[in-house]
C-alpha cells in the first residue's frame, strides 16, 4: 500500500506531522489482545517481525490497502483516498522494519514518492537508512527521485539502462533484464528479472524487502512466486466501479496463469475506534504464502 507521500511523517491534509493520536488496534487472531496507541510500537513490530528467508537471501513482504469492494485506489487514482489512520499505524511499522521499499515506477509516479526516511519516532526498531528501489522497464525515473541526496536503486532491463543512468548514479542502476539469448529476434525483451533484482539488493545487504505495489508489480512478483507474505488492509469504504484491484496484469502470451494458492493467516487486526480519520471496521491481515 502507499501513502500519498513517501515519508510516513510528512505532513498532508490527512496526516499532519508528528501526530500521536493514532487509533487503537485489537488483535482478533490468533489470540485476543488490545493494542492501545503506542509511540514506540514494540508490540506491533513484534507481530510483524520478518521471518527467515525461504525463497532466496531475501524476505519479501507486500503491503496493500483495498476497499471493501476490492478497489486499490480511490477516485483520485491514489490509495491515500481509501486508507485511514488504522492503516497508517500498520504502514509506519512496516516501513520501520524494512531494509528497502520496492515499488513499481507507476506507483512512484502516481503517489509522488521522494527519498524515504524511517518513520519518525520508530528508528529504535531499525536504525539503518531506509532505501527505496523502483522497478521500471523503460528506465524512466520520476523527477522527484532524481533530485535528492539519496537516489533510489533502479531495477531495470538492458533497454532501460541508459535512461536510468541518466537519472541516477550508475551504482544505483541494477540491470537485471532477462537473458535475451533465447529470443528468436535477438531483441531485448525489456522484462525485468525480479528474482535477479531481489538477489542484487540482497547482495547490498537489503534483505528485508517491503513492496508497496503497485498492482502490476505485485502481479509480477506473485507470478514469479517471490512474495513471502501479503499484508492487506481492508478499510470500510466502498468505491464502486472504476479502480482495479491490488493485483493487475495478465500472464504473458505463451504462459498460463498460476492456479490459486493457499495462504495462512498469521494475524488479524481490527480497528475498534470510530472517529474522523479512523472509522471502526478497518482490518489488517498478515497472510503468509507457502512456496508455490
Ligand atoms: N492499494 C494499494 O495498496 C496500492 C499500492 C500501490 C499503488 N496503488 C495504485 O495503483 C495505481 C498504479 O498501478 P500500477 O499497476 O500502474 O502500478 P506499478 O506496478 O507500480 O507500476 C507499473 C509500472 O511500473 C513498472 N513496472 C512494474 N512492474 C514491472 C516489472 N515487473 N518489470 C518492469 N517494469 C515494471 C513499469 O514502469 P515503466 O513504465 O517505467 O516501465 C510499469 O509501467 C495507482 O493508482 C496507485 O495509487 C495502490
Amino acid at each position: 500500500m502507499t501513502s500519498t507521500t513517501s515519508s510516513p511523517d510528512e505532513p498532508t491534509a490527512a496526516q499532519p506531522v508528528g501526530r500521536t493520536d493514532l487509533p487503537a488496534l485489537d488483535v482478533l487472531l490468533p489470540a485476543a489482545e488490545h493494542l492501545p496507541p503506542d509511540a514506540r510500537e514494540e508490540r506491533l513490530a513484534a507481530l510483524y517481525a520478518y521471518g527467515p528467508p525461504t525463497r532466496g537471501a531475501h524476505v519479501v513482504r507486500a503491503n496493500m490497502v483495498a476497499s471493501v469492494d476490492g478497489a486499490a485506489w480511490g477516485p483520485d487514482h491514489r490509495s491515500g483516498s481509501i486508507n485511514d489512520d488504522a492503516d497508517w499505524r500498520v504502514f509506519r511499522v512496516l516501513r520501520a522494519l524494512a531494509d528497502v521499499v520496492l515499488v513499481g515506477a507507476g506507483t512512484a509516479r502516481a503517489e509522488g514518492y521522494t527519498a524515504l526516511d524511517r518513520p519518525r519516532g520508530l528508528r529504535h526498531l531499525h536504525d539503518a537508512p531506509l532505501e527505496l528501489a523502483i522497478v521500471t522497464r523503460t528506465g524512466r525515473v520520476p523527477e522527484a527521485l532524481t533530485q535528492g541526496e539519496r537516489p533510489p536503486y533502479v531495477l531495470t532491463a538492458p533497454a532501460g539502462a541508459a535512461s536510468a543512468r541518466a537519472d541516477v548514479p550508475p551504482d544505483r542502476v541494477l540491470v537485471v533484464g532477462h537473458d535475451t539469448a533465447g529470443t528468436t529476434d535477438g531483441e531485448d525483451s525489456g522484462v525485468v528479472d525480479l528474482a535477479a533484482g531481489l538477489a542484487a539488493l540482497a547482495d547490498r545487504g537489503l534483505v528485508r524487502v517491503l513492496t508497496e505495489g503497485g498492482p502490476t508489480l505485485l502481479g509480477d512478483l506473485l507470478a514469479a512466486d517471490l512474495v513471502d507474505e501479503l499484508c492487506v488492509t481492508t478499510t470500510p469504504t466502498v468505491v464502486g466501479r472504476g479502480p482495479g484491484r491490488i493485483v493487475a496484469g495478465t500472464a504473458p502470451s505463451g504462459t498460463t496463469a498460476l492456479p490459486p494458492r493457499g495462504a495462512r493467516l498469521a494475524h488479524l487486526l481490527h480497528s475498534p475506534d470510530d472517529r474522523p480519520g479512523s472509522p471502526s471496521g478497518t482490518t489488517a491481515a498478515r497472510w503468509l504464502l507457502p512456496l508455490g
